[in-house]
């Protein structure tokens, strides 16, 4: 059933479109706008010029297949999908990821990365065939080497078929060449990777065509959590656009300690790490002969203030991806919501301090976010 509420809101939302002052709404006619910017859902798909067989299918079927492949592991007993499980929205539900040792960050859910320009929590690569070549050698995670997956693919005759197809030639000598390779196939699967339609898509598309109908269909109570995360929250300041997330990076006063005495040194390091890299979109591996998407990393400065940043992470799909933050140190989003309202402003520095106060928030309105976060979650698609 409809409650006035809902029906107030939805008036409210028409009013304001001809310009009148809306009673009694949770959403005001400054909200319209932000709440447009947060779609269209899905986005057009990307191409990855820096990829040059992003979007192929031969290619795309071959990442698919090298995802599953335990093959690529040291010792031949974890794939990329041990700790990405589709079913868990292509995380682990652990706190911290476990691979050949154990790892100190939360398994990152992977989807809607053609909407992304940085990669990692600490944003350590910018682009996505680098940060799938990252685990395949991290010793912590699955420990292998160019020479190891090179000869992988080159001696099984089905990886060897499916690499021809995907580049039109066998695999070649160079066990760099072949590797990286195996890792552009991996990108392009995981492009594919998006998150399906939510009822706030279908909430937000009504309120763009001035439909009362079917913008009722939309729960009151994420009404209120949508007005809150828009108004008193400023949640959307950094959870922006249609993948709420702004793609950047921020402190919002979590803890950054990984053990007594060791800190995790967040996007601090990862610039380091970036601009060390071979596999960098300004390295010989980028496709793109004219380097037109590497005008961020050639400009990335090191700041003391990245110190202790995380990459904000995108909102949608949460139910499957618990738990949450860059340590996994937070189970459920009742507990992340309880960290926005008590937020200790003495820990936060940098960003995060200009846009972030403790919101005390009531029962009820803990309750609204929640119902607002849920809407941002449709049926996860294989
Ligand atoms: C041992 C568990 C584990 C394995 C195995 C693993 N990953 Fe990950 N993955 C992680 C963790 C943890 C992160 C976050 C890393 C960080 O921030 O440093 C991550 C991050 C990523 C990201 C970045 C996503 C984003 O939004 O920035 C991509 C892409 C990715 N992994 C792809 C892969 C691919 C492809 C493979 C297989 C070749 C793979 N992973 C294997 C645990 C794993
Ligand atoms: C200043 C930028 C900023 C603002 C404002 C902000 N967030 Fe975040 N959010 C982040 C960052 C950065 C992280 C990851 C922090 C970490 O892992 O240490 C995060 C993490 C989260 C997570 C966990 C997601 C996951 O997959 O682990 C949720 C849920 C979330 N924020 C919701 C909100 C809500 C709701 C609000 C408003 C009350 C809000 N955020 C305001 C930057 C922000």
């Amino acid at each position: 059933m409809r409650s006035p509420r809902t029906l107030w809101a939805l008036a409210a939302l028409l009013a304001a479109a001809g310009g009148a002052q809306p009673l009694q709404s949770p959403l005001h006619d400054d909200d319209i706008p932000r709440i447009l910017a947060h779609g269209p859902w899905p986005p057009p798909p990307v191409r990855d010029v820096s990829n040059r067989v992003s979007g192929q299918p031969a290619a795309i079927a071959f990442g698919a297949t090298l995802f599953h492949e335990p093959r690529l592991s040291r010792d031949g007993q974890r794939a990329c999908a041990s700790c990405h499980q589709p079913a868990r929205g292509f995380s682990d539900g652990l706190p911290r990821a476990q691979g050949l040792q154990p790892g100190t960050r939360n398994t990152l859910a992977l989807a809607n990365l053609g909407q992304q320009h940085w990669f990692g929590w600490d944003g350590a690569n910018d682009n996505l065939w680098a940060q799938s070549l990252r685990p395949l050698l991290d010793a912590r995670e699955m420990g292998s080497s160019l020479a190891q997956l090179a000869a992988t693919v080159r001696d099984d005759p089905a990886l060897h078929a499916a690499y021809r197809q995907a580049f039109g030639q066998p695999p070649g000598s160079n066990d760099e060449r072949v590797a990286v390779d195996a890792a552009k196939a991996l990108a392009a699967y995981q492009e594919t990777l998006v998150t399906p339609r939510t009822p706030f898509d279908d909430f937000r598309d009504a309120v763009a065509r001035g439909d009362r109908a079917a913008a009722a269909a939309y729960p009151a109570a994420a009404q209120r959590g949508l007005a809150l995360f828009l108004g008193r929250g400023r949640c959307y300041v950094c959870h922006s656009g249609p993948n709420f997330s702004n793609g950047e990076f921020s402190d919002i006063g979590r803890p950054f300690f990984i053990t007594r005495g060791e800190v995790d040194p967040g996007r601090h390091g990862g610039i380091q790490a970036l601009q060390r890299s071979r596999y960098n979109l300004l390295g010989p591996f980028n496709d793109d002969a004219t380097r037109s998407t590497a005008v961020g990393t050639r400009h990335v400065l090191l700041a003391h203030r990245h110190f202790g940043e995380f990459k904000v992470p995108s909102l949608r799909g949460l139910a499957r991806t618990a738990p949450y933050m860059h340590d996994g140190s937070l189970p459920t989003l009742h507990e992340v919501l309880r960290h926005y309202s008590e937020l200790d402003e003495n820990r936060l520095h940098a960003d995060g301090e200009a846009i972030l106060r403790p919101l005390r928030l009531t029962d009820q309105e803990t309750d609204d976010l929640l119902a607002f976060l849920a809407s941002l979650d449709g049926e996860v698609a294989r």
